[in-house]
């Protein structure tokens, strides 16, 4: 492959880095649902992705409360049909200022010349690449219209992940899959016949870019084919992901291949992977107001499919401990914070990576500031809960954290550290650069960091 072939999505631009030819990009479309175009936030929106999360590692999910289901019903009613309507002119900025994920798209068969174009999430925190098969209707949890159309090969096998608050299922195939003209031939991928928790996606599927160790089909990912295939001329991919709020979202890219000089500044820090199942490392700890905060030390997974960072509740709990005015709220035991939305930089937490302490950014660790109107919705109707936060309230405004506390089942100390960190540094994955070992590599962003 020597020529670059960038792919306009739904942000309507097209990336096309000038001086280096060989990697391939794709710029991601995004969707906006937790902050209001005035800066507040939409709580119910926040609590659907992070009830998102917590669905995607297995944790268990937030409560029911009738009125944040009505309010979330409406928001994705809301945002299908807007996708339906302007797929190729979506604006970043009618729905809010944040960004709860990116996707691109990707085509799959087409020997036939009946290739078939979804938008997919392209997760580092998972590695099974699905669509939704032809049986997948909205009632068994696909949302969206495009459908497989089953054109590769049937291996008559299923996989089926189950999860405590339901399960994904579908039918396992062989077919190629294709991203910004690069091809992974014969890719294993599942064709979705029940989907669970991906409704408040607006992507129609999911290509999983971690390690081909956790691929739930026992396959090879998309990204290791494309290594073993020869079509890549770097082992490593890399992602800029961009900023609504800042008009950068439209920037929003993955490479294939290597990297975008266009796209970051200064020096790389590198972070050997301790596990090679998620892209895990190792992270030194958490810094507030200069110092680390005790015990926070762990292993940390790069998820760019996650939206939040998530840390272990303990150490959530240190980490607002440090800023003062925070509460936390205990929601069916995982920890949502609010802090004072004056709190000064100097208190927004740094993570330490291979020594490097490295900024989230207050952009992204404030995913908005929470009105009176939406206090007893955010409490999930806890009276006594909605009436410590007024009380706080009526001293200084206070805002949502992009910084959740949630204990993993299986991994003791782990951080899943989504796009509320990626968004301020250029990330690359790569398969060999720590002495021929995998690494992530994290470099300031332009134009954001
Ligand atoms: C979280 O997810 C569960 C299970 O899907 C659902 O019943 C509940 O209403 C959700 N709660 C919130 C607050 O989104
Ligand atoms: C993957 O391998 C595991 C362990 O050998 C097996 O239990 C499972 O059925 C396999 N899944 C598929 C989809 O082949």
């Amino acid at each position: 492959m020597k020529s670059t072939v960038a792919l306009s999505l739904l942000s309507g631009a097209l990336a096309l880095p000038a001086a280096n030819p060989a990697p391939q990009t794709v710029s991601f479309g995004k969707r906006n649902m937790l902050t209001r175009p005035n800066g507040e936030a939409n709580v119910a929106g926040i609590l659907a992705s992070l009830n998102h999360t917590l669905h995607k590692y297995n944790l268990k999910p937030l409560p029911y409360y009738a009125p944040v289901a009505v309010l979330q019903a409406e928001l994705f009613s809301v945002d299908v049909e807007k996708r339906q309507a302007n797929l190729p002119l979506i604006d970043q900025t009618q729905l809010g200022t944040e960004d709860v994920a990116y996707y691109g798209s990707i085509t799959i068969g087409g020997g036939d010349g009946k290739a078939q174009k979804f938008n997919v999430i392209f997760d580092t925190g998972s590695a099974d690449a699905w669509v939704p098969g032809p049986s997948c209707t909205k009632a068994r949890g696909c949302t969206h219209t495009t459908k497989y159309d089953q054109g590769g090969r049937d291996l008559g096998t299923k996989t089926s992940i189950q999860y405590g608050s339901g399960s994904t299922e579908g039918e396992n195939y062989v077919d190629d899959l294709t991203i910004a003209g690069l091809t992974s031939k014969s890719q294993t991928l599942i064709s979705v016949t029940t989907a669970a928790g991906f409704t408040q996606v607006d992507a129609d599927g999911l290509v999983g870019m971690g390690f081909s160790s956790i691929a739930q089909d026992n396959g090879t990912t998309v990204f290791e084919n494309l290594i073993a295939q020869g079509t890549v001329q770097a082992d490593e991919f890399s992602f800029y992901l961009g900023r609504v709020s800042e008009k950068t979202g439209r920037n929003s890219q993955l490479t294939l291949g290597g990297r975008d000089s266009t796209k970051y500044k200064g020096n790389f820090v590198t972070v050997p992977v301790s596990s090679q199942t998620y892209w895990q490392v190792a992270l030194d700890g958490v810094k507030v107001g200069g110092k680390k905060v005790a015990g926070t030390a762990g292993q940390a997974a790069i998820d760019t499919g996650t939206t939040i960072l998530l840390a272990p509740t303990a150490v959530a709990k240190a980490v607002f401990d440090a800023i003062p005015g925070s509460i936390g709220l205990n929601l069916a035991g995982e920890h949502i914070y609010l802090y004072p939305c004056n709190t000064a930089v100097t208190n927004i937490p740094k993570i330490t990576f291979a020594g490097q302490d490295l900024a989230i950014n207050p952009l992204d660790f404030k995913l908005g500031s929470l009105s009176a109107a939406d206090v007893d919705n955010l409490a999930l109707g806890d009276r006594a809960l909605a009436a410590q936060i007024r009380e706080q309230m009526a001293r200084a405004g206070l805002c949502i954290a992009g910084f959740a506390g949630g204990d993993l089942t299986g991994i003791d100390d782990l951080y899943i550290v989504g796009d509320t960190f990626i968004k301020n540094w250029y990330s690359v994955f790569s398969y060999s650069a720590a002495n021929g070992k995998p690494a992530v590599l994290f470099a300031p962003n332009i134009g954001q960091s």
